[in-house]
């Protein structure tokens, strides 16, 4: 269903790999309700997945960006401007990868060229995209700014690694930009701490089958997916949301304020 939340407003989407990336069904929810977007990627990842599909169904154009690269985030933001028209109302940055991870090194042996590489692009990456954005002056007043996190931030998942510590750096990001973004452009800053989600990234973390099916027993709404990510987040793109600023949200079904649940009582009972 259409609400048509973002009739007229102009974004940037980075992280749409497939159809089952978070960002993928963000861009065809942020679609539906009427905005217009450029859509932009790893240059690598532009060969790996299907990008071109989503920006032939939802009228976008794309723009290869890695957002390590200061000088492809600059280039992105001065065309995004260009192609679409006018200033930025929303950005959505939902990148991650662990090098750690992807290789199968534990966190106690970690090899910290990877753990850097890892930083960067899921951390560093939304320093730098925010300081791009701020420096140009490209947001619109009452814009709003969304990263994805993951409750590892907070909490111990020993099988996420370094991301965990990424993540914890990419919330704190968001505080202290926000307040930057806040004061100067009236622009807001938030993080979505997401439910693990099947997608490519979330897969690739070691028991990652048996973590999804955990946290869907100690949810009490079970797990969030994808798509419910994706309309949390257009709420947040959304002139109803302006005075949400410098929050990490949780996205999760409760899974975060959960102690135990009857469903995973009942494991240890049966034993
Ligand atoms: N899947 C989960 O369980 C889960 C849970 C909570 C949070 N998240 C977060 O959601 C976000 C999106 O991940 P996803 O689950 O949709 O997986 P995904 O693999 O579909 O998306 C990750 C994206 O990051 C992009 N990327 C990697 N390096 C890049 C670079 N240098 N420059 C630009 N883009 C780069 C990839 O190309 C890919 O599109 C990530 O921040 C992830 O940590 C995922």
């Amino acid at each position: 269903m259409s609400y048509g939340l973002l009739k007229g407003k102009r974004g940037i989407i980075f992280g749409a790999l497939d159809e089952n990336s978070i960002a993928w069904k963000t861009a065809e929810r942020v679609h539906e309700e009427g905005a217009r977007f450029v859509l932009t990627n790893a240059p690598i990842a532009m060969r790996m997945g299907t990008i071109n599909q989503l920006a032939e169904k939802t009228g976008s154009t794309i723009i290869p960006a890695d957002a390590t690269s200061l000088e492809d985030l600059e280039h992105l933001v001065t065309e995004s401007v260009k192609v679409l028209g006018g200033k930025i109302d929303f950005v959505l940055h939902s990148i991650g990868m662990s090098v750690n991870v992807r290789k199968g090194r534990s966190y106690t042996d970690q090899k910290y060229d990877w753990t850097a590489k890892g930083w960067d692009v899921s951390a560093g990456s939304f320093h730098k995209v925010m300081q791009v954005l701020y420096k140009q002056d490209a947001m619109s007043e009452w814009g709003s700014i969304v990263a994805l996190s993951y409750m590892a931030a907070q909490r111990v998942f020993p099988d996420y690694n370094d991301m965990a510590d990424n993540k914890s750096f990419l919330e704190s990001v968001a505080r202290s930009f926000g307040y930057f973004f806040g004061r100067d452009k009236k622009v807001r800053v938030n993080t979505i701490s997401q439910s693990p989600t099947p997608t490519t990234a979330g897969k690739g973390v070691k028991g990652f089958d048996g973590f999804i099916s955990y946290a869907e027993k100690m949810s009490p709404l079970g797990n969030a997916s994808a798509l419910d990510c994706a309309n949390y987040t257009v709420t947040l793109f959304s002139d109803l949301t302006r005075k949400v600023t410098l929050q990490n949200l949780f996205h999760d079904g409760g899974f975060s304020n959960m102690g135990v649940s009857d469903a995973v009582m009942q494991v240890f009972e049966d034993e």
